[in-house]
């Protein structure tokens, strides 16, 4: 939700600070795609330099192209999801100080923008947009020649603190201002902000995608923190100015990981990288002989032991996969697993004790609702593991211990190979609690664990013979109003996900259910023609589930839906009532989902591509939501 990034070089005047923002911001643009604006300072430089525009990035490419900006040593830039004010050229960041000497940029909320505001007004200051990130552009202006007044030197590191001690909300803000021409300053309170380490240059980024590019090196910012870049200086301090040491990290992807390399779209790449993000979150995992190995969690066997319960927390897919891993976790592990939508979670009072384990899933690790959770948790005293893609993201800082997916960088909005990294890796907590607890012999993990690292393979069939089956369906189902996705035991969770996907980005009214509620009311709405997707377990292991599914294939089938099944291999009862069949290669049914929510993945895509709808960038969406 809102990309920032900020670049400060050793050279006064060049035209790379402008170069890494607009680098940046287009891989950035997943964050926010409403409109994009740059700021730039440069000694010399009576105001700032800006320019900003309504749309996609390339409205201000176009735009600075026909009115280029002038060479500069420092550069913000920002690419936005509206949450004040309207997308427009006026509501686009940057903001500008009433002296425009000060230009500033703002992911988040700030919740006391409306006081701060009418004290501004009352003071003669002037405002143009419907935004609170000006409110905090001329509130920086005024703080920044208050302190020229008290000391008689410009500081805008003293007065980006001071502003942030003012604020309320969730903020990460970034800032220039000419009399500084060589610093760009940064602030974050509840929105995430990392640091690249160069050679005698520095950036800021929302996350390490705005500058990977440039440089691997990179620190965590922590709550509360602020920053200043100087070339290839770095200074972290406290709100209140004391100096902090932030945390080194090493980015474990290439910046040609984040380019498309040849694919249509993201999600088109994204979706042929879900074998390998199994297989990657899959690897180095294992001792020597075999068993299951989670040291890097970083919490003790003797608490693992301990664990009675668990309570994932999500939105979005990843709660489809906690979901997924609840039906597994329980079977293996013999305890509770609740699943709870991360934003109901801390307003229903839960139960927590020290001996919950809660699960944390997010694939940016930077959404608002599941990170309000994950504190809520920890605050009640419970320990809060984190399932999560993003090294160096807010909801790994903040929990007790992370188990990384390792999917590489997603960026396209609607998450595909994220899903089943996280059915994978929540896989492995529990088939190691179930290792730890002692609830399964040491052959039957074995068992599981080899049917797992099956998968992938698996997988590649699925995206290699069934690719045209299902660009056919989605072709001769373009026109349908709406879709009903049905699903029973693991194939509930799939079908809300299926579901999920088609909302997102192909627009069309659809809705998931579990098989069995068909009866209780959902029935109602199918009539002649209704597309209706069903995801039929194997015939084989629990063939109660099979039965019943087919029986209710067969119940709306008798009421004129279209059918269209996901099942598997050489299934002859769903050959002889589905319209359309997406085959699964042979895997028990604990498996299934990781190969069952693929054509899923690739129909909704189809559809999006066939209704000439942008899929990376889907309408009023964000990939990192990052505000409540
Ligand atoms: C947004 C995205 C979804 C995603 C959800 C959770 O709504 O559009 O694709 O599933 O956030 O995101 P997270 O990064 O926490 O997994």
């Amino acid at each position: 939700m809102c990309g920032i990034i900020g670049y400060s070089g050793q050279i006064s005047v060049s035209t790379k600070p402008l170069e890494v923002c607009l680098q940046g911001l287009g891989r950035l643009e997943y964050r926010g795609y409403d409109s994009a604006g740059v700021a730039l300072a440069a000694p010399g430089m009576e105001e700032v330099a800006w320019k900003k525009k309504a749309g996609r990035l390339s409205n201000l490419e176009e735009s600075l192209k026909k009115n280029p900006l002038p060479g500069a040593q420092v550069a913000i830039g920002h690419t936005r999801w509206a949450t004040n004010g309207v997308p427009s050229d006026v509501n686009a960041h940057p903001h500008i100080s009433q002296d425009n000497k000060i230009a500033l940029i703002h992911n988040g909320i700030i919740e006391n923008a409306a006081a701060l505001k009418f004290d501004l007004e009352s003071e003669g200051y002037t405002f143009v947009s419907a935004t609170d990130t000006e409110v905090a552009a001329k509130l920086l202006g005024k703080i920044a020649n208050q302190i020229i007044e008290e000391t008689g030197t410009p500081n805008l590191f003293e007065a980006v603190r001071r502003m942030a001690r003012m604020l309320t909300g969730a903020f990460t803000i970034l800032a220039v201002d000419v009399r500084q021409p060589d610093i760009v300053v940064g602030a974050r309170h509840d929105s995430p902000l990392v640091v690249g380490l160069g050679d005698g240059e520095s950036f800021l980024g929302s996350d390490v995608a705005a500058f990977v590019a440039y440089t691997k090196e990179a620190l965590e910012l922590g709550q509360d923190q602020a920053v200043q870049i100087q070339g290839g200086n770095v200074t972290v301090t406290d709100f209140d100015g004391n100096v902090a040491t932030p945390k080194h990290f090493t980015v474990d992807w290439d910046a040609s990981a984040a380019e498309k390399g040849g694919w249509p779209s993201f999600m088109d790449k994204e979706i042929h990288e879900d074998p390998e993000a199994v297989a990657q979150t899959l690897l180095g995992r294992f001792d020597l002989d075999g068993s299951l190995n989670l040291d890097e969690v970083h919490i003790d066997e003797e608490v693992f032991r301990s664990i009675d319960k668990i309570i994932v927390i999500a939105c979005g897919t990843a709660s489809y996969a906690g979901f997924v891993a609840k039906y597994a976790i329980e079977h293996w592990v013999r305890i509770p697993v609740e699943v709870e939508l991360a934003h109901e979670f801390r307003y229903r009072d839960p139960i927590l004790t020290p001996r919950t384990l809660v699960v944390a899933i997010s694939q940016s690790g930077e959404t608002m609702d599941t990170l309000m959770a994950l504190r809520h948790a920890r605050e009640q005293g419970s320990r809060v593991l984190a399932i999560c893609n993003t090294q160096g993201s807010t909801i790994p800082r903040e929990a007790d211990a992370v188990l990384y997916t390792h999917a590489g960088p997603e960026i396209a909005v609607a998450s595909t190979k994220a899903f089943v990294a996280q059915i994978t890796a929540a896989y492995l907590l529990g088939l190691y609690l179930a290792q730890v607890k002692g609830t399964m012999y040491r052959d039957e993990i074995q068992d599981i664990l080899r049917d797992l690292r099956a998968m992938p393979e698996k997988i590649q069939w699925v995206l290699d013979n069934q690719a045209d089956t299902i660009h056919d369906a989605a072709q001769k189902l373009i026109n349908a109003h709406s879709f009903l996705f049905l699903g029973r035991h693991v194939g509930y969770p799939v079908a809300l996900e299926g579901a999920l996907k088609l909302k997102e980005i192909a627009y069309t009214f659809t809705e998931g259910f579990a098989a069995g509620e068909l009866k209780h009311g959902p029935i109602a709405l199918v009539e002649e023609d209704e597309p209706v997707v069903v995801i039929v377990p194997s015939p084989r292991g629990r063939n109660i589930l099979h039965d019943k599914i087919i029986s209710n294939i067969q119940e709306v089938k008798a009421r004129g839906a279209f059918t269209v099944a996901v099942a598997e291999e050489g299934d002859p009862d769903v050959e002889q009532y589905a319209d359309v069949i997406f085959w699964r290669p042979q895997c028990p049914t604990l498996m299934s989902p990781l190969v069952d929510v693929v054509p899923l993945q690739l129909f909704a895509m189809d559809t999006a591509e066939l209704k000439k709808l942008d899929v990376d960038k889907p309408r009023n969406l964000a990939k990192s939501v990052t505000v409540e």
